[in-house]
């Protein structure tokens, strides 16, 4: 017996495609989302996604191998765009099977998109603008996920509410659209549902779940923090374009600022191209994050979160997190407003 028959209705689609019970995805997040986090969110009913981030193929090919041993359920893997090993990793999800591959951080290269269609896997991308949206989902990619400013992580410039008023009326009936940033309860997931989405993608809600692996301090740190608490960085030289990234405001945020400065400066002395500056930023987002979430350096490490954080207030198992997320949705729309 289904215990969410309107939810699941208006989720059929996203469903359908994902090949889970319900279409709630956790997005990839970097050195939280891997095979304890991943394997309890797709047992739990919901979609768990791999972060790659910055690992080798080699230990991607282990990462899958070791989700793999945790969950028969469907689950998938965040490609980032600009890693320079992108097609191997690319092989190594075709190599294990992995139906549904995230690329995020940037427009697809060149083949990628083609490369994982032909292993038989989905693609599901990002795009910041309507026109990119459409171009991608006509030329390949299956499903798109649009991601508002209020999530955690790296961010567009736009919410997610006005996103989605843009968005879903142009592609939601045509094509599998996922709605993704400053979702925290059920409510909001209904309502999204309703405008369209054919499901969600959830990060900071998930952080901090019973089986994630992120340290006991990073955790703490999340229960504690206000939603004004995830603030987004600045953007210190025009020339430098850098992603801004929200994360919880701590001393880690002011060296953010200082190593924007450093970069720029390599830029002026001709020490690094652009491309090299942005990969010097990465790098050290990856290392801020990985401090925080691994060692607990929750001063100095980077604390990805997005503004959602005030709805986090305890541990739960993810599949806790994800039958409350259900029945709040499941409640939304049955209230007598909504009946007719
Ligand atoms: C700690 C943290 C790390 C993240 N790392 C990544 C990442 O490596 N790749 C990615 O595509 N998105 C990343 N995200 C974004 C999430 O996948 C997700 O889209 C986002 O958290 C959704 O918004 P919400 O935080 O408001 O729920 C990260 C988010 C957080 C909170």
């Amino acid at each position: 017996m289904n215990n969410y028959p309107k939810t699941s209705a208006l989720m059929a689609r996203g469903i359908e495609f994902l090949g889970s019970e319900h279409a709630i995805m956790c997005g990839a997040m970097s050195w939280v989302s891997e095979r304890n986090l991943v394997s309890a969110i797709s047992n739990g009913g919901g979609f768990g996604v791999i972060a790659c981030g910055a690992m080798t193929p080699e230990l991607l090919d282990a990462e899958i191998a070791a989700t793999k041993a945790m969950t028969d359920k469907p689950f998938g893997v965040n490609l980032i765009t600009m890693h320079p090993q992108i097609f191997e990793l690319i092989d190594i999800c075709g190599k294990h099977g992995v139906s549904h591959v995230v690329l995020a951080g940037g427009i697809p290269p060149k083949g990628s998109v083609e490369a994982i269609k032909g292993h038989g896997a989905k693609v599901i991308v990002f795009a910041p603008t309507l026109a990119l949206a459409k171009k991608l989902l006509r030329s390949g990619a299956d499903a798109l996920v649009i991601e508002g400013s209020e999530a955690g992580g790296h961010i567009g410039p736009v919410s997610t509410s006005v996103l989605a008023q843009e968005f879903l009326p142009a592609l939601a009936e045509e094509f599998v659209v996922f709605v993704a940033g400053g979702i925290g309860t059920g409510d909001m997931i209904a309502a999204y549902l309703e405008m369209g989405a054919s499901g969600v993608q959830l990060g900071t809600r998930f952080a901090c779940a019973a089986e994630s692996i992120a340290h006991a301090d990073f955790k703490k740190a999340f229960f504690r923090a206000k939603a004004r608490d995830a603030e987004m960085s600045v953007q210190v030289d025009p020339r430098l374009p850098v992603i801004p990234v929200r994360a919880l405001k701590n001393k880690g945020t002011e060296e953010f600022t200082a190593k924007q400065r450093e970069v720029a400066k390599m830029l002026d002395d001709g020490k690094v191209d652009m491309l090299e500056a942005q990969l010097e930023i990465e790098h050290f987002w990856a290392g801020a994050l990985r401090r925080a979430v691994v060692d607990g350096d929750v001063e100095s490490g980077s604390m990805m979160a997005g503004q959602s954080v005030s709805l986090v207030t305890e541990e739960e198992p993810a599949a806790d997190i994800i039958a409350k997320l259900m029945e709040q949705s499941e409640v939304a729309l049955k209230r007598p407003s909504r009946a007719g």
